[in-house]
């Protein structure tokens, strides 16, 4: 055992530190913690033992590449059961994985967004003409449903060219929730080693887990082969893939099997997340009624009424640090793992060994005492440019750290700033004033039954 660290007051004998502990919110549960057990600590559960680093000095240290590479902690080692070694669940030695990444990372900078406008564009246009509707018929609408269909709409038509006609379906596409169904029975496994006696207690989850894999392939098996029956030409993620695989020269050629792993990470990785911080954004918008001035007058200034340019997207920069800041507040990718390259020592005097672990707690790395003496408070203006250069480097995580960090960063960048400002340029929005926000877990967050009401501008 590498030193000891503080945990929760109650620990019990074989069950360790079970007390309170609710499998439905690990992730908010242990932010509190961290404000009571302060910037590194720890939670055994069942014999399993988990490391947290919260604190902007330890996290720092966790970042240096030379010191620390991506580590899969239980709940995604046991997404390798969907992801195998593909790009979000490989292992950085895994050579998929640098294959992967050197072929697919032309397809995802700043300027590859431009080939990407068009089709974010109009799937935006279908959330408007879906809240039209609701304007006219004075209906509300849940917010976190409606922006994963429009994120899963835009990943699967950008990557793919694959719609999944999310916005004639009264809920999303059945894609999601199984894919939901899913990533909670990874994670809330995770967390429990049954044995061999309990088994059968679990058989109606377990049969319920392997319908909705089964699914998930379902659908990737028409992805593909809706491609292999197509006569027209493609330049998508799927085709970059699929041509690589047929250039014997090509040292990143990835295998059938690998490219069915890819499409199903991104269809997974690049709409769930991106889901939760429109969400989140339209929260704070709805509820700040003064930030949504602000917001609507920026978009007024430089988009004025007519669709967006490619290059009038990243001129919102105030509608970006509404982004920023939902995403500090409630990063949907709320914890990732970090592994010791070598024996080191971390903080005062943490020593690990080659190989230890530690979780980054990104949701209390961003409410530490370097965002300022109130830092659960709600305030874009924290991504001025003077205050993220006062502030030192490795406090803010939405996106990961170092080579695994997420190649999809200015993807979800630039749809999400684009269909804020598409809102905001249309709707007025009203929130239920008795709403309270409750955020649901589902290894990402998501704002669990939040509803506006949008009206048509006047
Ligand atoms: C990796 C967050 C959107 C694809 C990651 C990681 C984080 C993250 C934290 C690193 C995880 C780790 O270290 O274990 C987010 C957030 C998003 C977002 C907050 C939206 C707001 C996207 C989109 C795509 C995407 C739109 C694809 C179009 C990926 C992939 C990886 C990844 C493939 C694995 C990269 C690698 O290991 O090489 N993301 N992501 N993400 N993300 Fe994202």
């Amino acid at each position: 055992r590498n030193g000891s660290l503080p945990h929760p007051p109650y620990r019990v004998p074989v069950l360790g530190d079970i007390v309170g502990v609710d499998p439905r919110t690990p992730i908010q549960d242990s932010t509190v913690l961290a404000g009571r057990l302060g910037p590194m600590f720890e939670r055994e559960i069942l014999g399993r033992r988990f490391v947290f680093a919260s604190g902007a000095d330890v996290v720092g240290e966790l970042c240096d590449e030379k010191r620390f590479e991506k580590f899969l902690p239980p709940g995604v080692e046991n997404l390798r059961d969907i992801g195998a070694d593909g790009l979000f669940t490989a292992y950085s030695h895994e050579p998929n994985w640098q294959r992967a990444h050197d072929l697919l990372r032309p397809a995802f900078t700043a300027g590859a967004m431009r080939g990407y406008h068009e089709i974010m564009v109009d799937v935006a246009d279908d959330l408007i003409e879906h809240w039209e509707g609701r304007s006219r018929n004075r209906a509300g609408t849940d917010v976190s449903s409606d922006m994963t269909k429009l994120t899963l709409e835009t990943i699967g038509r950008t990557g793919f060219s694959y719609s999944f006609g999310s916005f004639a379906r009264a809920e999303p596409h059945p894609f999601v929730a199984a894919m939901v169904g899913a990533l909670t029975y990874n994670q809330r496994r995770s967390l429990l080693s049954i044995p061999a006696f309990a088994k059968p207690l679990f058989a109606r989850s377990d049969r319920r887990y392997a319908d909705n894999k089964q699914y998930l392939a379902d659908v990737l098996a028409d992805v593909v082969r809706t491609r292999r029956r197509s006569t027209e030409e493609f330049s998508d993620l799927l085709q970059i893939m699929m041509d690589a695989a047929k250039d014997a020269d090509n040292p990143n050629a990835l295998s059938e099997a690998n490219i069915g792993y890819q499409i199903l990470t991104f269809l997974i990785a690049g709409h769930e997340t991106t889901s939760g911080a429109l969400s989140f954004a339209l929260y704070y918008l709805a509820n700040n009624p003064e930030v949504f001035e602000r917001a609507r007058a920026e978009v007024d200034e430089v988009w004025g009424t007519g669709k967006p340019q490619f290059g009038q997207v990243p001129k919102l920069r105030y509608v970006r640090r509404v982004l920023d800041e939902s995403l500090r507040l409630w990063p949907t990718v709320p914890a990732f793992g970090r592994g010791a390259r070598a024996d080191t020592v971390i903080g005062d005097d943490y020593r690990m060994a080659a190989g230890d672990w530690a979780v980054v707690l990104v949701t209390a790395l961003h409410r530490d005492p370097v965002w300022g003496e109130r830092p659960n408070d709600f305030d874009p203006d924290n991504f001025l440019p003077d205050r993220i250069k006062a502030r030192p480097a490795h406090v803010y995580k939405p996106f990961g750290t170092g080579e695994r960090a997420c190649i999809g960063r200015q993807f979800a960048i630039h749809e999400a700033v684009l269909v804020l400002g598409t809102i905001l340029q249309r709707f007025d929005l009203q929130a239920d004033p008795s709403y309270r926000l409750k955020v649901q877990e589902r290894l990402t967050m998501m704002p669990d039954g939040f509803r506006v009401q949008p009206t048509i501008r006047a």
